[in-house]
């Protein structure tokens, strides 16, 4: 990274926090600058090969909501992270209204919180967003208004699994152009729980074709994440393209565990 000026000037000084271990999960929370909502958890697989091997990349797939995120860390996180987070702005007067994406390490000593973003996390948002029971759009006009509180954000008891198709290659050197088949297998009545979210897609005189590295997000529903896993690998069939390119373990480790 230095060496090779990856980062340029950027990257001649770093500043090592803290090595931590433990189990990641993100916690997307709606914010209306006084309140805080926190949407159930997720966890993302960052690397762009099976077992946690290759590149990091933005993400190759997710599950929710993360098992190990049980109650009494969501608890901790609710006391100790989200509200002080927002209470911590507004006395800095940056009062945050939006989307407030918190990557967490489950350590042995507690949650600690990784990263915040100002926005839904990718692929994160494709697993939490259809499992909300709520109007979404109710949501966004009450952090607007300053209302939220008023907001009761409820999810389905069920689980998610949304695997990424990406172009061979990624996070490297990939083709682009290549035409996307079967996305009609997502239409109808009997398709309700399956999405294909496009993320590096784009629309041309001869249909979709792919257009970056992370092309299509492949989501499905069950009852718990073991049917939902199954579920989203089997519609990841339904759709082809040259140099289609996944993960076999999303949420594997927790379907065994
Ligand atoms: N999936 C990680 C992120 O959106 O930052």
């Amino acid at each position: 990274l230095m060496l090779d000026k990856q980062f340029g000037e950027a990257g001649d000084t770093i500043v090592i926090e803290d090595f931590m271990t433990g189990r990641e999960a993100s916690v997307l929370c709606f914010c209306d600058g006084t309140h805080i909502k926190p949407m159930t958890s997720a966890q993302d697989h960052k690397r762009a090969k099976d077992g946690d091997k290759g590149l990091n990349t933005g993400g190759m797939g997710t599950f929710s909501p993360s098992p190990f995120y049980t109650d009494d860390v969501k608890e901790f996180c609710e006391k100790h992270i989200y509200q002080p987070t927002m209470d911590a702005m507004k006395t800095e007067g940056r009062d945050f209204t939006g989307i407030l994406f918190v990557g967490l390490m489950l350590t042995e000593d507690g949650p600690k919180v990784l990263e915040y973003n100002a926005r839904f996390g990718d692929p994160e948002a494709q697993v939490v967003l259809p499992r909300m029971e709520n109007d979404i759009i109710d949501v966004i006009d009450a952090c607007i208004d300053g209302r939220l509180n008023e907001i009761e954000l409820s999810f389905e008891d069920n689980a998610a699994v949304c695997v990424v198709l990406a172009s061979d290659g990624y996070p490297e050197h990939y083709e682009k152009g290549k035409l996307i088949k079967g996305l009609e297998n997502f239409e109808g009545k009997d398709k309700e729980g399956y999405y294909a979210f496009h993320a590096g897609t784009k629309k041309t005189d001869e249909g979709i074709v792919t257009n970056g590295g992370r092309v299509i997000g492949i989501t499905a529903k069950g009852a718990n994440l073991k049917e939902a896993r199954a579920n989203a690998y089997r519609a990841t069939e339904w759709v082809d393209f040259e140099n289609k390119y996944m993960r076999h373990d999303i949420g594997k480790a927790i379907d065994e565990a």
